[in-house]
């Protein structure tokens, strides 16, 4: 069945022998390992893909993740359900960390930040985020965390531990950190090597194309050939060499009773590498109202060799197998030698019949005065085309009219094309799924002698060369001279280095692999290479890449494996369109070694419900036989620092043929594919539910309860030593408001309203308690609520950078902040404050004073004068931060100034500016500035103070920065500058 005369056994290699001497290069393998630490991968265990629709929540994933979009609206939903326990200042600091963490779904990184890449090992049930990211998480909005939980239904491993990780930031962090700096959340996303080529077919360094298999059938007999019946039932047709024909359903069984059992009048052997045999089978495209089949085979007729074009029609009482007694000889062509058989059959888009005939044998095409090929007077080394319908009455068949060399004296009316050696494997390229573009174009491998292997492109009346040339070199000289030769050139050869026994294959047109769209796979027989053309439609040149298994965790997708059978008898289409090919351990046509492969790319897949084929139901008779893999999955192999006898090495196709992996169940996935949601049947939350939660309210730093204050409580000792300068009581930190807060906060910002609101907004639970409305339904379209009106669309790309004033991410670290380098200590705040330490046991100010109403000093003398309870001096340029919920870290900025209390705008206001501030307040810097008074907007009684405030980051306060005269500014209090502290 070989189609080449050389090499046909190999030779007897001694594996460990070779094996030894491999060693060595194996480890350094296996020690690079790594290399590929992470693949892109769904929590559904499967490659990401672009979806159909546009996402609109998660919409950086909307090219290329793990989410549709109707997962897209689960996620929104889940997030403002979330976020309907949250007032609009909460909305605005936590919103950002909500929405990324439960964006990370939709990552293409997904599986690896959840830990599910494996399948047998528990999955997080959270995304793992960088420690830096975590840590600005737990200082902002750590008490989100149980409201994360509680979305995912209350883990059980999380039960009554939640409110304690809640408060200690190393645990907190442990639980969420992913150890691995580069594909942690965030930093996944702007990792370069990572995001390179995010989606395209995975490429080794040397170019290779990676890609994945997926065993479909085993224990098969050399088989030569696959094809389906395109009548909607999906079933694929296998032959073996032998002279057997199998039905194999949709789903992978297989069909007891062979389609044709031709095996008593097939010529052929056990030796490995006969070329004789069963070697193809074609249905009429119209099989369901014509019936037939039409098979190509070996036959010894009085000790002649044959090859035998016949055609058999479906049995009357199964469509699952022809009718054995009706065969009819269509053709038949003697063979002069056992080799060069030919052996491709197919039906053109013409609805022609095309049969591909080898040069009849030996080396060089030795018969008659030129070789076969290239005489037009034989039928060997042409490829043929005939037309068999109607042919019931008469004839077998008849000659299109159009075929080239009809009206040629002395040459076969049938010859479609010719100068062939031994067309093995054609195919017709279905077209571009969307154009059409390349529909009908016809790749045939032709095998070569001793140099060349070619794919060529098969045109009508086309001269493809041979004897005279070999690939695009010059076999016989004199002939490869005549200048009436005019042959048709191979889209492209190869040299026998590569391989020495070309199987043509197909181009790719399913719908499961969106990246391998018009590529045209093949690959060869004797070196077991997959190789791969496409086509540059510019130039109409054609690319070359290798095609190699994808290594380390490429492939560890459930059911995949990376290894194959290096004897690449055959590709094939299923009815979808997908590829696969055929290849045996054992080149004899009596082992039952043959494998067929569905070819997979793991890097991208076609949308969910995109590629959905529902298999038209077929009448069995007979018993089905299940089909069970034989390969080890990779996801089923130990990492790759098992001991190297048992290890595939991944690239080699040799290495398949030292042993065979044992016999394995199919896997068992033991982790949900999804963890559970609860989606937004959660009611809004309600003063009783948040009442409900005191786990929350006990702790020190819990703003959740915002009414409340009790100053013992404060947890964070620098808050509490300079609280003199910190006007808010609460040391709160968190930002989960309750709903009594939202209330509040709604009162408080409503800074239009002339009415003094220092009776509102003092945190009294007397205070009227509007039930909240839950936050308007807001369109999914952005994150953007009212307050976050200033973001622009550009900086919300970036999940971490939602919000606007951020540093870049790596710098909200308040240890590598560089004001904290500078001469003032973190603890230290301008001296002029220093003397304003509230003696101890003193009561703080109320959080909401800053909306009351200050009394203007009159005249300039005011200033400095005025005293406060304790009889105590405030110094020009002390700050305080005012926030609704009484947080102590966060608010609206405030400058205490000649006597008075005033705003900041925020033009020119930098974290540089935010850490002189929070620095005052004892804090160590900045985490961010926000602008457009997103954390609120002063009574417009309070005077804007100060305007065009820009700092080095160094002064004592916002007074030593440049700034324009206090009290002079073109803003307004919608420009009131916030910063968050930490
Ligand atoms: C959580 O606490 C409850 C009540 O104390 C207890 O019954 C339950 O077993 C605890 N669950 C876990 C997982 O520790
Ligand atoms: C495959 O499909 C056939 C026909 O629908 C059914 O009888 C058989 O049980 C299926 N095999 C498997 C493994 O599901
Ligand atoms: C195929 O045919 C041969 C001879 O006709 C017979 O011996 C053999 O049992 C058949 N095989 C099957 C699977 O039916």
């Amino acid at each position: 069945m070989t189609p080449q005369a050389s090499v046909l056994v190999p030779p007897n290699i001694s594996w460990p022998a070779l094996f030894s001497k491999l060693l060595p290069l194996v480890l350094l393998l296996l020690l690079q390992a790594r290399w590929g630490c992470c693949h892109p991968q769904c929590l559904d265990y499967k490659p990401p893909f672009g979806p159909q629709q546009p996402l609109v929540f998660c919409k950086e994933y909307t090219k290329f993740g793990c989410c549709d979009l109707s997962k897209d609206e689960e996620i929104s939903s889940r997030f403002y359900t979330i976020m309907d326990n949250f007032d609009h200042s909460g909305f605005t600091t936590c919103g950002k960390y909500i929405r990324s963490i439960l964006c990370q779904e939709c990552s293409p990184y997904a599986a690896h930040l959840y830990d599910a890449e494996d399948a047998n090992t528990p999955m997080r049930v959270l995304p793992g985020l960088c420690r830096d990211y975590c840590s600005d998480y737990w200082w902002e909005c750590r008490y989100t965390l149980s409201l994360l939980l509680e979305d995912l239904g209350n883990p059980p491993q999380f039960a009554n531990l939640t409110s304690a990780i809640e408060e200690d930031h190393k645990r907190f962090c442990d639980v969420l950190e992913l150890k691995d700096k580069q594909y942690c959340y965030p930093n996944v996303l702007t990792n370069a090597e990572l995001n390179a080529n995010l989606g395209l077919v995975r490429e080794d360094p040397k170019g290779c194309l990676e890609l994945c298999l997926q065993e479909v059938a085993n224990g098969l007999r050399n088989p030569v050939a696959m094809i389906h019946a395109d009548d909607g039932s999906h079933r694929f047709f296998v032959a073996e060499q032998l002279g057997y024909v199998w039905v194999y359903l949709a789903n992978g069984s297989r069909i007891d009773r062979p389609f044709l059992n031709l095996t008593q009048a097939v010529l052929t052997s056990p030796w490995a590498g006969d070329e004789r045999g069963f070697l193809c089978i074609a249905l009429h495209p119209r099989i369901t109202t014509v019936r037939k089949a039409y098979v190509y085979y070996s036959v010894s007729v009085k000790k002649e060799e044959r090859i035998r074009i016949s055609e058999f029609t479906l049995s009357a009482h199964d469509d699952n197998q022809l009718d054995h007694s009706s065969e009819r000889t269509i053709l038949e062509v003697v063979e002069p030698a056992s080799n060069h058989n030919g052996g491709q059959l197919l039906f053109g888009h013409d609805g022609y019949l095309y049969i591909f005939i080898g040069d009849g044998g030996r080396a060089g095409d030795p018969f008659g005065k030129f070789g076969n090929a290239q005489n037009k007077s034989a039928l060997l080394g042409k490829v043929l085309r005939i037309d068999v319908d109607n042919n019931d009455d008469g004839a077998p068949y008849s000659i299109p009219s159009d075929n080239p060399f009809i009206g040629e004296s002395g040459a076969w009316p049938e010859i479609y094309a010719f100068g062939v050696r031994n067309m093995w494997r054609c195919s017709i390229d279905r077209g571009d799924p969307a154009t059409g573009a390349g529909r009908g174009r016809m790749f045939c491998g032709d095998v070569g002698q001793n140099k060349y292997e070619e794919i060529d492109l098969i045109v009508k009346g086309g001269n493809y060369g041979w004897r005279a040339k070999e690939g695009f070199s010059c076999y016989d000289r004199k002939l490869c001279q005549n200048s009436s030769l005019d042959d048709v050139l191979p889209i492209f050869a190869y040299p026998h280095k590569l391989g020495k026994s070309v199987t043509g294959g197909y181009v790719y047109r399913g719908c499961q692999m969106p990246n391998l769209n018009g590529l045209y796979i093949f690959g060869d027989f004797m070196s077991g290479r997959l190789m791969s053309l496409k086509e540059d439609v510019a130039t109409g040149e054609w690319q070359y890449n290798e095609i190699c298994m994808g290594r380390d965790q490429t492939c560890r997708f459930p059911k995949l494996i990376n290894s194959y059978y290096r004897y690449i008898i055959s590709f094939a289409e299923d009815e979808a369109g997908e590829l696969y090919f055929l290849a045996t351990r054992v080149a004899s046509a009596t082992a039952r070694a043959g494998v067929i492969y569905k070819i997979v790319d793991p890097s991208r897949r076609a949308p969910p419900g995109k590629c959905s084929i529902k298999p038209l139901p077929v009448k069995i008779k007979g018993k089905l036989i299940h089909f069970y893999p034989k390969e080890e999955f990779v996801i089923n192999k130990k990492p790759t620092t098992t001991p190297i006898p048992t290890t595939t090495p991944k690239t080699t196709t040799k290495a398949t043929t030292i042993k065979k992996p044992p016999v394995r169940k199919p896997i068992i996935i033991i982790k949900p594919p999804m963890p559970t949601r609860q989606t937004s049947k959660r009611p809004p939350a309600s003063p009783t539910k948040a009442a409900r939660r005191p786990t929350i309210k006990t702790t020190g730093s819990a703003i959740k309860a915002t009414i409340k204050t009790t100053a013992a409580t404060a947890v964070k000792p620098t808050a509490v030593q300079m609280g003199a300068a910190n006007p808010a009581t609460t040391a709160s930190t968190g930002y989960r408001a309750t709903v009594l807060t939202a209330a509040f906060s709604r009162i408080a910002q409503t800074s239009v309203s002339p009415t003094p609101a220092t009776k509102k907004n003092t945190g009294s639970p007397s205070l009227p308690l509007n039930l909240p409305q839950p936050p308007p339904p807001t369109p999914p379209t952005s994150l953007k609520r009212p307050q976050t009106a200033g973001i622009s669309p550009a900086r919300r790309k970036h999940p971490a950078a939602l919000t606007t004033t951020w540093a870049p991410y790596s710098s909200q670290k308040p240890t590598v902040t560089p004001t904290q380098k500078q001469k003032t200590p973190a603890s230290t705040t301008a001296p002029g404050a220093r003397d304003d330490k509230p003696s101890p046991g003193k009561k703080l100010a109320s959080a909401a004073e800053g909306n009351q109403v200050h009394k203007r000093p009159r005249g300039r003398g005011g200033h400095g004068s005025k005293k406060r309870r304790g009889g105590k001096r405030r110094p020009a340029g002390t700050v305080r931060l005012v926030s609704a919920d009484g947080s102590s870290d966060r608010g609206r900025v405030e400058i205490f100034i000649r006597g008075e209390w005033g705003t900041v705008c925020d033009d020119l206001f930098t974290g540089k500016a935010g850490s002189v501030v929070c620095r005052q307040l004892g804090f160590t810097t900045a985490l961010a500035v926000m602008k457009r008074a997103v954390l609120g907007a002063a009574d417009r009684r309070v005077r804007i103070l100060l305007d065009d405030v820009e700092c080095d980051g160094g002064e004592r306060s916002l007074l030593d920065c440049k700034r324009s005269r206090v009290g002079k500014h073109n803003c307004s209090h919608e420009e009131d500058v916030g910063v968050i502290c930490a």
